[in-house]
């Protein structure tokens, strides 16, 4: 079929995340409760080639950019594979990880080779003692090293680093400081509630308060063009090598021109980070269907997109699956 992703709002759904597993070597405090999630039955989980098929239909569909997201993505012992399905997939221009990088460094020349083009790596601090405390499990020395090596193998590297008070605020300016002489870009994310997080508004930073502080530091800001789906809002410091941005999913949100959908670890349809209703396409496929169902099943979903998230005041009180399971439980609201 050659029906586009699109809703009632005129939204067309062009960019696919695919998370690949519910599993993390990581206990990140604002995404994870420390015992970790409750996870689903092996067999739950989307398998290489069913992850290649829901693609295919997707990319029939108008999808030319994939994202895999996790939990992490380097859990997965498959993920070569996974890789190299998605890149055979004719309309697929785009292949794209975000990943916390601790498991990476070794790995980065091969999923390379396998396709992957692009590479986002979350990293909250720039101390060891610190990123302890934060992530609860080791890493800080790998997740760099993977930094230092990516930065020459892609085309920019994108670090993501979620901005809490009284935690990392005060590093804001160092990892600005970071792009003086290195080719990165640095996106702070307002820190978000989801199940299991430990929300707090004392600990959410809206962005203007740290561009603030980055011109107090740096002063010659220049705010650079933003494409329109971009989650995030890019600035550079005058002269500086990299750039930096801010992702406002609080503050000021992007539902408008969102073009996204995602598929769960355990494949669920999503068609909003924040919204509640799931559809699963793995069953879906298991009881056999045939593309043309699967394509019915996905446009419907989309169709029903709601116009934007809840917004700050009532995703504040709303209990979402953790980030990890990004809509693998229904939310116990
Ligand atoms: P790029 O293509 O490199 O821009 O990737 P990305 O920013 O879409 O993906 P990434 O996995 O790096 O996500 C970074 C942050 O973007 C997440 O923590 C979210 O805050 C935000 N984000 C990603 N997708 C969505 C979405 O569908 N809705 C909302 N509200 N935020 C999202
Ligand atoms: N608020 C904001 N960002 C979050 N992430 C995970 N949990 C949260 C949260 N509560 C980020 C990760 C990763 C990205 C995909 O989502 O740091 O970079
Ligand atoms: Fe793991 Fe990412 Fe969650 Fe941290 S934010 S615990 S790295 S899935």
């Amino acid at each position: 079929g050659k029906t586009p992703l699109t809703d009632r709002f005129n939204r067309f759904h062009s960019y696919l995340r695919i998370s690949l597993t519910e599993k993390c070597n990581l206990r990140c405090s604002y995404c994870m409760p420390l015992e970790g999630v409750p996870l689903s039955p092996a067999n739950h989980i989307l398998t290489a080639a069913e992850i290649g098929r829901l693609t295919s239909v997707f990319a029939q569909n108008g999808v030319d950019k994939v994202r895999l997201t996790g939990g992490e993505p380097t859990m997965r012992k498959d993920l070569v594979d996974i890789i190299s399905q998605i890149g055979s997939v004719p309309g697929i221009v785009q292949i794209g990880m975000t990943s916390n990088g601790v498991a990476l460094s070794g790995k980065l020349e091969k999923l390379r080779n396998s396709g992957l083009s692009k590479l986002n790596i979350s990293i909250d601090t720039l101390h060891e003692a610190k990123f302890d405390i934060l992530a609860r499990r080791p890493g800080f020395k790998q997740v760099w090293k993977t930094i230092d090596r990516a930065e020459d193998m892609f085309d920019r590297l994108k670090l993501n680093c979620v901005v809490m008070r009284q935690v990392n605020l005060d590093e804001v300016t160092d990892f600005v400081e970071l792009t003086r002489n290195r080719n990165l870009d640095i996106r702070f994310i307002e820190f978000m509630p989801f199940g299991g997080n430990n929300y707090s508004m004392n600990k959410f930073v809206p962005y203007k308060e740290m561009l603030g502080l980055i011109i107090e530091r740096f002063g010659d800001i220049e705010k650079l063009q933003d494409h329109p789906n971009d989650t995030s809002k890019a600035y550079k410091v005058n002269g500086f090598e990299g750039q930096f941005g801010f992702i406002t999913s609080m503050s000021e949100h992007f539902c408008a021109t969102c073009n996204r959908v995602r598929v769960t670890a355990d494949g669920n349809l999503k068609v909003c980070l924040h919204g509640e209703a799931e559809v699963s396409l793995r069953d879906a496929m298991r009881s056999g269907i045939d593309d043309k169902g699967l394509e019915n099943i996905i446009a419907q979903a989309v169709y029903k997109k709601k116009a934007r998230h809840a917004g700050i005041k009532n995703l504040v009180n709303l209990t979402n699956r953790p980030m990890i399971l990004i809509a693998h439980l229904k939310p116990n609201v």
